[in-house]
Formats: C-alpha cells, sequence, structure tokens
C-alpha cells in the first residue's frame, strides 16, 4: 500500500519540493525515526500545463494538465481514481479550486491550495487591500497609497517634495508578482539609470510619469515610502491558520540568512493567522527606517526560495507531506521544526540541470514501451 501526494502546477519551486518530500520520506524511514508511523510507501505525482521535464521527471509519475478550467476538474476525478490519489497540493487556479472545494474533497481526497476560501486570495493578490486588512487587525505594515492616473501620482510626489521631511517614495503594481514593476523615484538619478543599471530599480520620476502619462489602460499603482531592510522572506507550513512550522530568511546581499526567531519572523506568524493560511505560504517583510519591521505582502503559496529553508535542518515541503498524508499530527510536526532547526547561511545559485526530453515516468510513455 501506498500513499499516494499530488502536486499540481505550480512556480518553479514545485521542483525543489518534490525533491525535498523525496529526501525528507527517505531520511525519515531510513532514521527509523517515523518507523511506527506508516508502514505504507510514498507515491508522488507532479503535473503541469507544460512540457517542464525538469521538474515532472522528479516524480514518480509525471502527467500533463489540461489547459483550460472546464477540463480539470474531470482530469481531477480521472486520476484521483486511477491513482487512489489521498491528498492534492494545488499550485495555481487558487480561486478555481476553492470554488470546485467541495466537489474534491468528496472525492476522498484532502486539499491544499494556500488558503481555506477563496477571500484570503483575494486580499492577498491586491497589495493595497491586503495592507489595508493588516491595518485592520493592528499589523504593521508598509503605508499604501493606490496610485489611479499618471495625474494622481505626480501630485503626490509634488506633495512629497513640499513636506520639511520628503519620505523616499517608490512604486510597486497593486497586483503583481516576482518584484516586477518594483522602481524607487530618485530625483538625483540619471535620466538613463533605469536603461543602464536596471537591476538598481532607480528612476528619476519625471522620467517615470512621461512613460506613464503615454499609457493607455492604467493598471493601478502602490504608491509607498522606501523601507530600508533588511528584508525578511518567511516560509510557513499553516494549517487552517494555525502556524506549525517556519523559517526566516533574512536577505542582506547575495546571502540569506535562516532564523527562526525574532520580530519579523513573529509578525509574519501573526500575519498567516490573520489571513487563514493553510498549506506551504510565505511572508514578506522589511524593515522601516526607524528599524521596525513591517508587511510588505502575502504569498499564499510556497515561494520560490522555499527549497532553501531545508538547509537550516527544517524541511518543510516534506512536513508537509506527512502532515497532510495524515502520518505526523500538527503537534508533532511542531515538535520536529523546533527541535530540528539550526541556523545557516545560504547563497542561491542558479545552476543548468539535465533535460530529458522524454519522460519516463510519464503513463503515456509506458503505454508506448
Ligand atoms: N516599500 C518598499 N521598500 C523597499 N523595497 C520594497 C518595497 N516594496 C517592495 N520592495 C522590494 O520589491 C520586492 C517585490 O515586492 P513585493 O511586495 O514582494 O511584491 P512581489 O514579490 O509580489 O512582486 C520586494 O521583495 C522588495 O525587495
Ligand atoms: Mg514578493
Amino acid at each position: 500500500m501506498s500513499l499516494t501526494l499530488w502536486l499540481m502546477e505550480g512556480l518553479s519551486s514545485q521542483r525543489d519540493i518534490i525533491s525535498s518530500i523525496k529526501t525528507f520520506w527517505e531520511k525519515s524511514f531510513c532514521n527509523k525515526t517515523f518507523i511506527n508511523k506508516t508502514s505504507k510507501s510514498l507515491t508522488l505525482i507532479a503535473s503541469h500545463r507544460n512540457q517542464r521535464n525538469e521538474i515532472l521527471s522528479l516524480a514518480d509519475i509525471a502527467l500533463i494538465e489540461p489547459r483550460e478550467d472546464a477540463q480539470r476538474f474531470q482530469f481531477i476525478v480521472d486520476t484521483v481514481e486511477e491513482y487512489g490519489v489521498n491528498a492534492i497540493h494545488a499550485g495555481r487556479n487558487p480561486q478555481w479550486f476553492e470554488s470546485h472545494r467541495a466537489a474534491i474533497e468528496a472525492l476522498g481526497v484532502s486539499l491544499t491550495t494556500g488558503a481555506t476560501d477563496a477571500n484570503s486570495f483575494e486580499l492577498a493578490d491586491d497589495k493595497v487591500e491586503f495592507a489595508a486588512y493588516m491595518q485592520q487587525h493592528a499589523l504593521p505594515v508598509v503605508a499604501s497609497v493606490q496610485i489611479n492616473s499618471a495625474d494622481q501620482l505626480r501630485d503626490e510626489i509634488a506633495q512629497n517634495r513640499q513636506l520639511p521631511q520628503p519620505a523616499r517614495l517608490c512604486v510597486k503594481p497593486v497586483t503583481g508578482i516576482y518584484g516586477m514593476g518594483f522602481w524607487r523615484f530618485d530625483d538625483s538619478a540619471n535620466p538613463m539609470a533605469a536603461f543602464t543599471h536596471p537591476d538598481n530599480r532607480k528612476v528619476h520620476p519625471d522620467l517615470y510619469l512621461h512613460a506613464l502619462a503615454q499609457q493607455g489602460e492604467f493598471a493601478p499603482l502602490v504608491l509607498m515610502p522606501y523601507l530600508p531592510g533588511p528584508e525578511y522572506s518567511v516560509d510557513m507550513l499553516v494549517s487552517k491558520g494555525k502556524v506549525l512550522a517556519a523559517v526566516a530568511r533574512r536577505k542582506e546581499g547575495s546571502l540569506q540568512y535562516l532564523e527562526q526567531s525574532g520580530e519579523a519572523y513573529q509578525l509574519a506568524l501573526r500575519c498567516a493567522e490573520v489571513m487563514q493560511g493553510d498549506g506551504l505560504i510565505n511572508v514578506q517583510t522589511r524593515h522601516n527606517d526607524d528599524g521596525v519591521p513591517v508587511l510588505l505582502e502575502i504569498n499564499m503559496r510556497p515561494s520560490g526560495g522555499i527549497g532553501y529553508t531545508r538547509h537550516s535542518g527544517v524541511n518543510l515541503p516534506g512536513l508537509f507531506a506527512l502532515f497532510t498524508l495524515g502520518v505526523l499530527s500538527a503537534a508533532e510536526v511542531t515538535e520536529i521544526a523546533k527541535n530540528s532547526f539550526s541556523p545557516a547561511v545560504v547563497r542561491p545559485l542558479t545552476e543548468a540541470v539535465l533535460y530529458s526530453a522524454t519522460l519516463e515516468n510519464s503513463p503515456s510513455n509506458k503505454v508506448n514501451a
């Protein structure tokens, strides 16, 4: 008998999540840590819309997902039946999964989307609404003004310049990902700076406003004070709003320091609780000018860097798998996460992996073989 966990399409960390779960399972059972917990083996299914063989090849079974929403439910029904799936982890389309939660759970599987209802995703996706919600709950969050036109932004910048102590301002899209569209305004920036050194993210406001005014449909922006940092990215395993395990990554230059305490860490945990997270999620904070951490955003999904946290001894994807499959209780997860942590410093690298054009673990290939 086998316990079957299905990781549906996620972001690039889906690969790290699969390998973390496999390592954790093997290690746990080799160490005989959980020898009395289950005699079953683990089957990992991974699926993706695209031919992401570098991800899919790591699982025991690889499936290609249908592209259309309308075909997804039947695909889930068929897969659950064929492989006896016990638990599904949804990486994309959380709103769709939430609207089908009852029907999916009725198939006898547990479903993890990052939250327990669609509202949390809506709040998390809109950085202005998220900030307002955090304020309502008395959690410190970056002051966020929504900008709906180039003229409004011009006025805000002009008003800020009149202040005795003008704030350093920056913007990002109200809905966004990957840090795309984040820019700092700098009156002393060389007009070419944004083109010659885009990674510095500094732009002369006049130049930005000029480009913004040409834009057809206005995508709303968040105007914020620039926070000097350090920045924290806190990865967590949460069960219905209760944080079971967490590791913070303090980002300093190209290094990340893995921690499990401190003001930013505690703030991130409170945010996850207020947002009623469920599963592997991530909260980001940055220290303000007074050295106090404030919330930047919550991602109700695993972060791109979740795999790095493994170097602290706490394997969050592994704990998630054993928890969602019912092998470990909430109390056991918490205990393991506390006892296995030790601080570590990591340096993310980009690496190349072999990409095989065929998937040995794809059922369609097995039929052909
Ligand atoms: N107010 C701010 N001050 C300084 N840096 C910021 C601020 N807002 C965002 N950033 C930087 O931009 C990055 C992306 O912002 P974030 O809120 O995480 O949005 P997303 O990751 O969804 O694009 C952050 O990781 C941080 O480095
Ligand atoms: Mg972010």
